[in-house]
Formats: C-alpha cells, structure tokens, sequence
C-alpha cells in the first residue's frame, strides 16, 4: 500500500495499563493483578434481573438514539441529587457506551486540529489518546507540586490563545484527590475568565470517604453553559461489562455530540438500559453500600504500606492508592517488571498516566481483603529483595 493511514491515528499510543498484561508470562492465575480499574463485586442483584427480563421480555431493538426516555428521565432525577444544575430529559442528556463513548464524544465535538485541551498530570491515560485521535494537542499540567490538586494558577499558566477546553476528573484517577466546592469554584473562575469549556468526568463521584458524594464544577454557579458532566455505572454499580455511561449538558452542545453518537453506535445497549433504570432507583444506594468495604480495603492497605515504609498519596474517593517509589531509584515501568517477575504481583506504572506519574506506582484495591493481604505480603517481600540488592551495590 502505498497510501498513509490517519496521521492522528498512527500517532497515538496504546493505553499503559494495558501495556502491564504484556510483561506477564505466567498462566493468570498465578499473578495478583492489582491493575485494572474494575470493582470485584457484582453487579447487584436486582439490576441484573432487570437485564435478564429486558431479554425475556424481547427489549433487544434499538432504542431512542438518545437513550430510552424514561431512562434519562431516572439520570435527570438521579443528577438532581449531585448537581445543583437541572438537565432537561429530553434534550439535555445522552447515554453512551460506558464513560468512554462520551469522553471521545465531548473531546471531537469541541476540538478542531490544532486545539489545546488541558489535561491533569498525572491523570487518566484516555484523555490523552482521544484527544491526540482527534488531532487536538494535549497540555499536560505538572500537578505533582500542589499534592496532585490543580491549583487555579497553575491552571493559568497553561492557558493560551489555542486553549479550547479543560478535562477534570475528580475524585481523581490514579491519585484519589478530591476537590472541595472552593477548589472547583477557584478553578471555575480562570476558566470563565479565558472562556474555555469544561469537561468534568465525575465516574468515581460516590465512592468517596469522608462525604456523601463528591462535589462537581458542574454545581458552580455559571458554568453550565460551558460544562459537560460525563458519569457512568461501571464504578458505581460494578457494571464495566454494561457499557453505560451518560453526558449532561447545555442542548447547544448535547445536540453536536448526538451526532457524532448516532454515527457512531445508534444507541447504548438496550438490554443494558432497563437495567441501568433498575440501576439509578432499586439499587440506587449500591455505591453507599459499598463504600464501607473500600474504606476497609484501602485503610489496610494503607497500614501495610506504613509499615512496609513506602509513601503515597492518601486516597479521598476512588479504589486506587498512589504510591511512591522514588527511593528505590528505578523509574516506574522497571519496578512493576521487578515485581511481575520477583513476585507475581501486577500493579500500574505511574509513567501510564503521562509522564508526570514517574515515580509512582498504582495499586487497585478492588479486591477481596484475602487477595490484598497476599498481594501486600509478595509486595513486602519484592521490596526486601530491592532493598538487599541496593545495600549489596
Ligand atoms: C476516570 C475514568 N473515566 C472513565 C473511565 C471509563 O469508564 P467506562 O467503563 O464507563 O467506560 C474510567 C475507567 O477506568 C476512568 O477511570
């Protein structure tokens, strides 16, 4: 062939996360994969009846390209609770394949070639590959200084006459900072001043530890005009397998998107629809059930970190714990080979969440204390190992 495929295209990278799987050679049974950001608990019971009747019942055509209505009217409601902006049903909310439709849906609705899209360092790996698909520029803000919480003037100093719009996602992947209210109102400030858009992916807005929900920039006063709240139930129902996630936003934008969306995939899953209804009112209450075994997982995990005598970041919200690995002099990506290798044991390189994540390391605790408590000791165990051969050298 002597014709070039998209530049775009050829010039994005594959997702680190993914990467990891690679250095495995073991059968995966034998490693403890403390990787992928998937909760182990099932999808609750009720919801998953409401799937299997959608089947029964023949639910299995396409549905409205927006989503079933009555669906979105469930996430209208739902939002009231978290948001202090009000969303029409009928035009102001899109459901997608999971949050990953609408991140790639929100990011080529806004972005011509050329654009600047300011993204959170380290942050998640698929902004950054959208917005390079979309021949978009990612600007990547150093947020390692403020304890990885974006300051406003650190925000300024990315803002340029390119600059078209600025992706958040807090509680934060991989970090698990969370924002107050005057945090986000700070940041709502530079961004009306330079007029930018905004993209708030709040996934991980109701496993949180010390509120009852996250708060959003969407709920700043102003901002709706310019903000598109991105949120799904992969995280907060246990349901990756589902792909449902939505967008809420101005009409204005929501119709551009629904474009690129009815192209794109027609409609999410109707089968998973019924049950995402299911989801939003049964089972509403899932992510507070759940909580109280995160915060169990993660507070142990955190002990055995203090005594293992390693740093990181405390998580607010989320099931990822950011660890330092600095002071074992070896860069990221070495160190989850040394324990893939010295110890069957997976976890995430901070260099997979851009560069700024160097020095760090991801660990999911989405799994069962037993798991964890294995997986700490293998990981004690590497670390003696690294220790031995620093002392040695
Ligand atoms: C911050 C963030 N946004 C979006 C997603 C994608 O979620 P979904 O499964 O709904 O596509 C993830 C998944 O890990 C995530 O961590």
């Amino acid at each position: 062939m002597t014709k070039n495929i998209n530049k775009n295209v050829h010039n994005t990278g594959l997702s680190g996360i993914r990467l990891v799987s690679n250095f495995i050679k073991k059968p995966a049974n034998e490693v403890i994969q403390l990787t992928v950001g998937e909760i182990d608990l099932p999808t609750p019971f009720a919801t998953k009846q409401a799937g299997i009747k959608a089947i029964e019942q023949n639910h299995t055509k396409y549905t409205d390209n927006m989503g079933i209505l009555a669906l979105r009217r469930i996430i209208t409601e739902y939002a009231q609770e978290f948001y202090s902006e009000t969303y029409n049903p009928v035009t102001e909310v899109l459901v997608t394949v999971g949050a990953s439709e609408g991140i790639d849906l929100a990011i080529r609705a806004l972005v011509n070639p050329g654009d600047e899209v300011i993204l959170i360092s380290p942050g998640y790996t698929a902004y950054t590959q959208a917005v390079t698909l979309a021949g978009g520029v990612p600007v990547v803000v150093d947020t390692r200084s403020s304890n990885f919480r974006l300051l406003p003037n650190q925000l300024e100093e990315v803002i340029s006459e390119k600059s078209k719009l600025v992706i958040l996602n807090y509680p934060n992947n991989p970090s698990g900072v969370v924002l107050s209210s005057q945090e986000l109102a700070e940041l709502a400030n530079v961004i009306k001043k330079h007029d930018l858009y905004v993209l708030t992916d709040d996934v991980y807005n109701r496993l949180v530890y010390d509120k009852d929900f996250a708060p959003s920039i969407a709920s700043v006063p102003d901002m709706k005009g310019r903000t598109l709240v991105l949120n799904g139930l992969s995280k907060s129902h246990s349901m990756t397998g589902w792909r449902i996630g939505y967008l809420l936003g101005p009409e204005s934008l929501i119709h551009e998107l629904y474009k690129i969306h009815q192209t794109d995939v027609g409609c999410a899953s109707s089968i998973s629809q019924e049950a995402a209804m299911t989801a939003l009112t049964v089972d509403r209450d899932n992510p507070s059930e759940i909580v109280p075994i995160f915060r169990e997982r993660r507070d142990y995990v955190l002990k055995r970190l203090d005594q293992i005598g390693v740093g990181y970041i405390k998580p607010e919200g989320t099931f990822y714990v950011f660890v330092n690995i600095e002071k074992f002099g070896i860069n990221s990506l070495d160190f989850v080979k040394f324990l893939i290798e010295a110890a069957d044991l997976a976890v995430v390189h901070g260099s997979a969440f851009t560069e700024f994540g160097e020095g760090f390391i991801r660990i999911s605790y989405a799994m069962d204390l037993s798991i964890l408590k294995e997986a700490l000791d293998r990981f004690q165990a590497a670390v003696a190992k690294l220790n031995n051969q620093k002392s040695l050298s």
